[in-house]
């Protein structure tokens, strides 16, 4: 059975994109149950609608706080019966009622080597600290902000003259294969995901996985 996977997007949608390949390539054995935004504007409902994809609005201002919020958006996606909620550039916090509802089956890929650089402006920050090696992880969400157990992180060198735009974009292009092989490894359960608890290849997961340069995990 194909991994049924619900995206939750506030953005430009390119690591939804990657999934959306992934798939119709047949190298990911998965299927986007459906996109969620809170924003009208997000270029991920385009993508998804585009494949055919069930897309989805779900306003804050349409709601009293953002436990109203989170409460519709993610009653909403449990209608779709999604197996892992992928939040790919989600820009909002998640309360807590809603990650702990669903303990395990929620990651997000977050653009820095946690635990460094968690939160906005992840390439700046790194640039600020003069780090030589800078990257992405996929990770567990937890109602720590970017602090749940990181499962799989990409490294890029930081080279001389970097900005933080040429910093970000040499990221992404490690990022959706990062994505896309943790992706695999929960479809094909390699990468099992209790609560807080990972399991890979059946042992608890005692460090994050290295993508390889051949974009598989060493
Ligand atoms: C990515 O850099 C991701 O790591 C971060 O937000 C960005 C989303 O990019 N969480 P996209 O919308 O998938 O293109």
């Amino acid at each position: 059975m194909p991994l049924r996977i619900a995206v939750v997007a506030s953005g430009r949608g390119s690591n939804l994109q990657a999934i959306l390949d992934a798939i119709a390539d047949g190298t990911l054995d998965a299927e986007v149950v459906g996109v969620w935004s809170d924003r009208r504007d997000a270029f991920a409902l385009e993508r998804a609608r585009a494949t055919g994809v069930p897309a989805h609005l779900v306003r804050p201002r349409d709601y009293g706080d953002r436990t109203e919020h989170d409460a519709a958006l993610f009653g909403s996606i449990d209608t779709a019966t999604p197996d892992l909620i992928v939040c790919a550039g989600y820009m909002r916090l998640i309360g807590a009622d809603a990650v702990d509802a669903r303990p395990g089956r929620m990651i997000n890929i977050h653009p820095s080597l946690l635990p460094a650089f968690k939160g906005l402006h992840t390439h700046q920050q790194a640039l600020d600290a003069g780090v030589a090696e800078h990257g992405a992880s996929v990770h567990v969400v937890t109602a720590d902000l970017d602090g749940g157990p990181v499962l799989a992180q990409a490294r890029v060198p930081v080279l001389p003259g970097d900005t933080a735009e040429c910093l970000a974009a040499r990221v992404l292009t490690r990022e959706h294969p990062l994505l896309l092989e943790t992706l695999r490894w929960i479809a094909d359960g390699r990468l099992v995901l209790r609560g807080q608890t990972v399991h890979v290849n059946g042992r608890a997961l005692t460090a994050p996985l290295q993508l390889a340069a051949n974009q598989r995990f060493a």
